[in-house]
């Protein structure tokens, strides 16, 4: 089973994670968790290159770098464990790139989608949460005492990504599955934790 999280940074992803990393272990579930990008050795050579870099880069090039990292982490990682019926858990995966490249620095939709389907092949999360929160109250959550290269980019972008995120999941009803990113995070966990059940209870069997 293949898991991903979305949505717009200081959402809750990273905490909704180590919840769900916690409620698998507590299972004796197998998982293996992996951010984007990143991930792999190279991969996480090109995650420095794009969140660190003093140059600017263009949004062609940015949308490939992100692709080259996801490719290499999907045959090398994700791939292999998904085949071992490990269950993945992705910080992340394609929606972001839509989100970010095609929503946010207004790339061609489609051309996105052709570089995410390039990039990831068969490898199609089985379920995304996509983390809805309020710009605005995701902004108050993080203190950001140094913005990344992403991070740094402005209002109307973020807004972009927004929207992107939420057109994303209208068009994939079935695998994107939006929460109430304003609750707690006992109250999300919880939304999550149904909806695992419900879609996948073979998996859950033993679960209470
Ligand atoms: N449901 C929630 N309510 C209030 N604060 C939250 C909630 N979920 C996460 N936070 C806090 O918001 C900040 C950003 O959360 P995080 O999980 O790091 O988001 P992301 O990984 O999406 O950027 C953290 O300080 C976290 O403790
Ligand atoms: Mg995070």
């Amino acid at each position: 089973m293949f898991i991903t999280f979305e949505g717009i940074d200081g959402s809750g992803k990273s905490t909704q994670i180590k919840l769900l990393e916690n409620y698998l272990s507590e299972l004796h579930i197998e998982y293996i968790s992996v951010r984007e990008p990143g991930g792999t050795e190279f991969s996480e050579q090109i995650r420095s290159i794009l969140l660190e870099s003093k140059h600017s880069i263009n949004a062609v090039s940015e949308l490939m770098l992100f692709e080259s990292a996801r490719s290499d982490l999907v045959e090398k990682i994700i791939r292999p464990s998904l085949e071992k019926n490990i269950i993945v858990i992705a910080d992340r995966f394609f929606d972001s790139t839509v989100a970010y490249q095609g929503f946010g620095r207004q790339l061609d939709i489609e051309n996105v989608n052709i570089c995410n389907n390039f990039a990831v092949g068969n490898c199609i999360p089985d379920i995304t949460f996509l983390l809805d929160l309020p710009l605005d109250l995701a902004k108050a959550r993080i203190n950001h005492l140094r913005l990344d290269r992403m991070e740094s980019s402005s209002n109307d972008f973020f807004e972009r990504v927004f929207e992107g995120f939420l057109e994303i999941a209208k068009n994939n009803p079935n695998r994107v599955k939006i929460i109430d990113a304003t609750q707690s995070k006992e109250q999300i966990f919880e939304n999550i934790k149904t909806i695992l059940h419900q879609k996948f209870p073979k998996i859950f069997y033993n679960a209470g």
